[in-house]
């Protein structure tokens, strides 16, 4: 969700910031703009629209400088348009500052500067908090820093942000609370983003800013980290992981379909090092440490949003099935707002594939508040929720970049899967040649996910016969219940196909009564403890003209016979079905979605990490 870009250094800043502001288009967005600052004065462009629509707005324009800033926002206050798209300048025109979450107390500040004399282009809260930071400055008569420290003091909502001065063409300030900023530290130069895609290119040592901390960045290449209350703080300089060819597209059309297709090797990264088959067991980060408190707990609560609570579905399965301890799972959103009931010997367990999804990270906040253990699952190393969580295990999916999630999905999965089965080994609940079978499984399921995707073609054709439809149901029982609801959001995300997903047996009781010639239903039926009962459910959708694609296991004639459209996975353990049948789902989507002509790797209103509430 919105991205942030600066550079301070030697080189050219403009190209640094185009190039930056590209590579953080998966997050979502509306507009784009960017502002130098050269020979005293800031060239500032801003379009609605793509970044390449402003790159050929600024074409022939002055766009030199060795110091700016650039911006992709996603629009909460006022619609996406020229104006209301960053960076904003304040009234003097001497501060500009780019902006990614809310300022809650944007209106308050507004009606006090409109009383001074303050006057506002943009409907935006961005431009408040410039004019408040200078109105801050010249009452205070304050150097740059202490008025902006000062001013954020005064700020209750969430942000990134980071500003310019015209009288301080040698600094550039960049501060957080709520949404994520990076420093990448260079020779005499730095980089700001909102994640470390647009550094990697030049530097791989990074510095994460916590929250309530902000950054002076120097042209001479000295730079300092204070907290909003003042205090220095040692900058903890790390080096990145990532490599630039993994945030390419490497030939495929869309990065969903290239996350698609890195599954299998996903899968192999998040296991690699974390089990042994032979001799049966399972290490998984932070777990021992917490050893205890885990096998102690009376019940785990798991949270998280979109796709990650799907996984979370799973989760609950996976760990009462075989762990026999009680799990709740929620939405984050919800369970930061209901006034949950927390017990300090209570496990919660956080979810996410950005690791910088607000509400999760709130929900975390109020776990530990109440004394909870939290432990997270997330992909982006560094992330915040990563840092905020007690302990926790990374997925090792690799940068997901297309705004559907994919192999974040699968690798969550995988994770719970592990942490099921090394919570439940402890605990006595399963026996190591039980365990042992799953874990040789588990590390076929990657031949078979290839397997798979071999049928891309034919569910290509398939999603030909269906991309004009309206509507889509999803049904699957247990195990494949969370699938459904997955390949249904997966669906409407990126084709803007109305999609539900249904536990199967629930269809009688609401869904059914859309059934005619018209409906699509995907089943995954490849449940083998719950066969028959899957025939009934596809029996009923033939009996209302419903048109059938299934999902079903290798060989399944009977059921192949019923449909009228059948997918096969090949077999495995009910326990790691997800792991296959999600896999079709998100090919059928992609394939409708390009069909329709959507835009499948930035999908309308959508943003890849949601940093605001
Ligand atoms: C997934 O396809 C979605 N774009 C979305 O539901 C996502 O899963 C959700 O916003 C949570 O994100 P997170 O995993 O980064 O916390
Ligand atoms: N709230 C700001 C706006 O609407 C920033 C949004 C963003 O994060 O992109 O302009």
């Amino acid at each position: 969700m919105c991205g942030i870009v600066g550079y301070i250094g030697t080189r050219d800043a403009y190209p640094i910031l185009m190039k930056g502001l590209a590579r953080l288009e998966y997050r979502g967005y509306d507009s784009a703009g960017v502002v130098l600052l050269s020979d005293h004065t800031f060239n500032l462009y801003k379009k609605a629209g793509k970044v390449s629509e402003l790159d050929a707005f600024t074409k022939g324009k002055n766009t030199s400088g060795t110091i700016g800033i650039g911006h992709t926002r996603w629009a909460t206050h006022g619609v996406p348009n020229d104006t209301n798209a960053h960076p904003h300048l304040s009234n003097s025109g001497k501060l500009a500052l780019i902006h990614n979450g809310i300022i809650e107390n944007y209106a308050t500040l507004k009606e006090q500067l409109t009383k001074k004399g303050y006057h506002f282009k943009s409907e935006t809260d961005t431009e408040v908090l410039v004019n408040f930071i200078e109105e801050v400055k010249i009452q205070g008569n304050l150097n740059l820093e202490d008025a902006i420290r000062t001013a954020l003091n005064e700020i209750i909502g969430a942000y990134a942000i980071v500003v310019m001065d015209i009288d301080n063409p040698d600094v550039l300030i960049a501060a957080r609370k709520g949404s994520p900023l990076v420093v990448g530290i260079g020779k005499n130069e730095f980089f700001v983003a909102s994640d470390a895609s647009p550094i990697i290119e030049y530097t791989k040592n990074v510095v994460y800013l916590d929250d309530k901390e902000y950054a002076v960045l120097h042209r001479n290449g000295d730079f300092t980290i204070h907290t909003l209350g003042n205090v220095q703080m040692t900058p903890f300089v790390q080096e990145l992981q990532m490599d630039l060819e993994a945030i390419e597209k490497g030939g495929f059309d869309h990065f969903m379909l290239k996350e698609i297709y890195e599954q299998p090797r996903a899968l192999v990264d998040s296991i690699r090092g974390r089990v042994n088959a032979e001799d049966g067991w399972i290490k998984l980060g932070g777990v021992e440490e917490y050893l205890n408190r885990i096998l102690k707990a009376n019940r785990y609560i798991i949270t998280a949003c979109g796709t990650s609570y799907h996984a979370g579905l799973l989760g609950e399965y996976l760990i009462e099935d075989l762990s026999r301890i009680p799990v709740e799972v929620e939405f984050a959103s919800e369970f930061r707002y209901r006034n949950p009931i927390i017990y300090n010997d209570d496990v919660v367990l956080a979810i996410s594939q950005s690791g910088e999804t607000a509400d999760t990270l709130a929900a975390i906040e109020i776990a530990k508040e109440r004394q909870a253990l939290v432990y997270g699952i997330c992909n982006v190393i560094g992330s915040s929720i990563a840092r905020a969580t007690h302990a926790g295990s990374y997925t090792h999916a690799g940068p997901e970049i297309g705004v559907a999630s994919t192999k974040a999905f699968s690798t969550q999965v995988v994770l719970l899967i592990l942490w099921a089965l090394q919570i439940a080994e402890k605990k006595g609940s399963i026996s190591t040649s039980y365990l042992r079978r799953i874990l040789f499984e588990l590390e076929s399921i990657p031949k078979k996910i290839e397997e798979i995707l071999k049928q891309n073609d034919a569910i290509r054709e398939i999603a030909y016969k269906f991309h004009n439809a309206e509507n889509f149901l999803y049904l699957g029982r247990g195990y494949n219940y969370p699938v459904a609801m997955e390949g249904a959001l997966k669906l409407k995300e990126i084709s803007y196909i109305h999609a539900e997903g249904y536990p199967a047996a629930e269809m009688k009781h609401g869904p059914i009564a859309l059934i005619d010639e018209q409906m699509p239903v995907v089943v995954l039926a490849t449940n083998e403890s719950a066969r028959e009962k899957i025939v009934s459910n596809i029996q009923e959708v033939k009996a209302r003209k419903g048109q059938i694609i299934a999902v079903i296991n290798e060989g399944d004639e009977e059921i192949r016979a019923m449909a009228d459209y059948a997918i096969e996975i090949p077999s495995t353990e009910e326990i790691l079905t997800p792991l296959l049948t999600v896999v079709p789902l998100q090919l059928l989507s992609y394939h409708i979605a390009v069909m329709r002509g959507a835009n499948v790797d930035q999908p309308r209103n959508l943003a890849k990490s949601v940093t605001v509430e």
